[in-house]
């Protein structure tokens, strides 16, 4: 197998490093502006450390993939610069802050018959996976709407100031806020859901800061979002996000026969229930605790918790990878990439007034993993 290089060494590196470790992904070097965050990182985790983004792109085999885990601003400078010097890239999210560079991003993948993916990736992963195959098996029946929500809490009063990683990066809540919970996290639900359904044809959506002053951050994002998609080939799904309602980060699929349910979308073991509806004498109701659904075959490593997460970040990485080794197309495509994007972007800067907005990019469903066939 060959590897991956990191450039950005900061909060979520650590965590891809217990992933990739996990994985047995080699990691081939890293690279950090921060001369300070480069060496703790590289000296904690044993890892070649490069002094230039000049020297990761000459030290980087063709068949490798450059991970690319910096702060938002800096993510389409980056990716291009990657792509330009001939290599597969895995972004994390967002694939860009505008459309016309994601589309640039895209393009130029194509000219050059490279990879290019982005965050997250925990579609690849045991519980997103569950659910596309109890929604695909039809056990609630056909799918009539879904309900998605990915609210974090009252965040700008959490102790944000305090919360390090394994080598003591801080979480950028700065930054955070400024990027803010949709262009963060809408695509925890998103990639699931086009990975289910394929293309959203149209979003109705609406976002607000409803946190006038976050930590005195200026310049922050919207920390509310509502939208609801309609897809060419699926339900109609309400999704939402904030980092002010309580934490809450369920999914219900709802059908004909019942309730396909997830409680933690942040959690690649999470348990996937069906609640079946039934009618006791005048009351229709859904059966409180689920049945559980489980794939039959092993899936992939898991990682521990760390903060709020227990997700592999590598599986995204892993699953370049192996499309690379054997010449087959990449479940996270250049096309999936791109239409998160727009359509992330659709949720965030809808603000209070966008009517509907059509959707312009198209990407067909995910294969599904080969051990959730
Ligand atoms: N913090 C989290 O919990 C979390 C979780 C999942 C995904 N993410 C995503 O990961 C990305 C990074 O977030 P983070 O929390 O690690 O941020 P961070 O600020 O902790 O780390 C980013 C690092 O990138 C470096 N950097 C910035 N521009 C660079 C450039 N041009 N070249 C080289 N290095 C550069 C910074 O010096 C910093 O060390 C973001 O896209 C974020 O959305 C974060």
């Amino acid at each position: 197998m060959s590897g991956v290089t990191i450039i950005g060494c900061g909060f979520v590196a650590d965590l891809y490093m217990r992933s990739l470790q996990v994985s047995g992904i080699p990691v081939l070097g890293a690279y950090d502006l921060n001369t300070n965050r480069l060496a703790a990182f590289c000296h904690h985790w044993g890892v070649a450390r490069c002094d230039t983004l000049e020297a990761v792109l000459q030290a980087q085999p063709r068949d490798g993939v450059v991970l690319n885990l910096t702060n938002p601003s800096a993510h389409y400078d980056v990716n291009k610069a990657c792509l330009l010097a001939g290599h597969h890239v895995y972004s994390e999210k967002p694939l860009a802050l505008e459309m016309s560079h994601a589309r640039e991003l895209h393009r130029l993948a194509a000219e050059k018959s490279l990879l290019l993916a982005s965050a997250p990736c925990s579609v690849l992963g045991e519980a997103a996976q569950t659910l596309a195959k109890a929604v695909r098996d039809g056990v609630a029946g056909t799918p009539r709407l879904i309900y998605a929500e990915l609210d974090d809490g009252f965040i700008p009063q959490a102790p944000v100031r305090e919360w390090r990683s394994e080598t003591g990066a801080p979480w950028p809540y700065e930054d955070e806020f400024q990027v803010g919970c949709t262009l963060e996290h809408a695509g925890y639900y998103l990639t699931w859901l086009i990975g289910m359904f394929g293309t959203v044809k149209s979003v109705t959506a609406a976002s607000a800061s409803v946190i006038p002053d976050k930590l005195g951050v200026q310049g922050a994002a919207p920390d509310f979002s509502v939208a609801t998609l309609f897809f060419e080939n699926g339900p109609v799904t309400r999704l939402t996000c904030s980092i002010a309602a309580p934490h809450d980060h369920r999914i219900r699929v709802i059908g004909d026969a019942g309730v396909l349910a997830l409680q933690k979308a942040w959690d690649n073991g999470a348990a996937v229930r069906f609640h079946r509806r039934m009618r006791i004498r005048r009351r229709l109701l859904e059966s409180p605790l689920g049945r559980r659904i489980k794939l039959r075959r092993p899936t992939h490593p898991k990682v521990g918790r760390w903060g709020a997460a227990s997700m592999n970040f590598a599986l995204g990485p892993a699953e370049m990878l192996a499309a690379i080794a054997e010449k087959r197309p990449c479940r996270l495509s250049s096309d999936f990439a791109l239409h998160l994007n727009e359509v992330t972007l659709a949720v965030q800067n809808a603000g209070a007034t966008t009517g509907a907005q059509e959707m312009t990019t198209r990407c067909p469903p995910m294969e599904p993993m080969p051990w959730a066939t």
